[in-house]
């Protein structure tokens, strides 16, 4: 009758999604940030729950609608993230690392609004932390995918991601490439696997995408 029937080749799965910017505060009024949107993180967290996972979105700031069924945890900054991924963690079987994290943050927060004066103004940064990072060093069992944005060197530089956060799986993308990165409803992705295998994915909707990503992991978690 074409009926559709729910897949559920996620169920009983914990995955924990992250998505969206950070923004790292200068002041009460400005902080630094970048182009993420989420839209792909929500996709993976939509899709994911659709497929009978349980999933628990943490997010910066995005202007998407928050997806139904999914656990969400609403976080500002790299540290915040930090702190709500860290706990999590014990409790889940999947990561998959969308959110584009601000590496650095302002040493120093304005208590009030920083006025403007004649000539320059330097801003001192200091490190975040890397959250993936820090759990593929804490990983027992949970399967960790990292995304890796880059503008060029895209294999090499997302395998030495892989090798350096202990990741399962990195899915690449080109920034820079039309139809690719921020904003976008679509993606271009390739993904590699820690066996060396590199997959290039066409040009598809973010949802089409998680899909192929979800699809990945399955195989990939399954036969470890
Ligand atoms: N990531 C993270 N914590 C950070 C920075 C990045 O968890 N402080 C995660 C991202 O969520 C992503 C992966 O690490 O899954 C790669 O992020 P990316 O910015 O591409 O790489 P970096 O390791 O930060 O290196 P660089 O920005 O210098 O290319
Ligand atoms: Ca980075």
């Amino acid at each position: 009758l074409g009926l559709v029937h729910p897949k559920t080749d996620f169920s009983g799965k914990n995955i924990l999604v992250t998505a969206g910017p950070t923004r790292e505060a200068l002041d009460p009024i400005r902080f630094l940030s970048n182009h993420s949107t989420g839209k792909m993180g929500y996709a993976l967290a939509a899709a994911a729950q659709s497929r009978g996972a349980d999933v628990h979105l943490v997010t910066g700031p995005t202007c998407l609608a928050d997806p139904a069924g999914v656990k969400i945890t609403k976080v500002v900054s790299a540290l915040e993230m930090h702190d709500a991924v860290l706990k999590a963690y014990p409790q889940v079987d999947i990561v998959i690392k969308t959110a584009a994290v601000a590496d650095y943050r302002p040493k120093e927060q304005a208590a009030q609004k920083i006025k403007k004066k004649a000539g320059e103004l330097t801003l001192v940064l200091e490190r975040n932390p890397d959250i993936l990072w820090e759990l593929g060093q804490a990983k027992k069992n949970q399967f960790l995918v990292g995304f890796a944005a880059e503008t060029d060197n895209l294999i090499g530089y997302a395998q030495e991601k892989m090798r350096e956060k202990n990741l399962d799986l990195v899915v690449a993308n080109n920034v820079a490439e039309e139809g690719a990165g921020f904003g976008g409803t679509t993606n271009i992705v390739t993904m590699i696997t820690r066996a060396g295998q590199i997959i290039k994915l066409p040009q598809m909707t973010k949802l089409e995408t998680a899909h192929a990503i979800l699809d990945q992991i399955r195989m990939l978690a399954n036969y470890r």
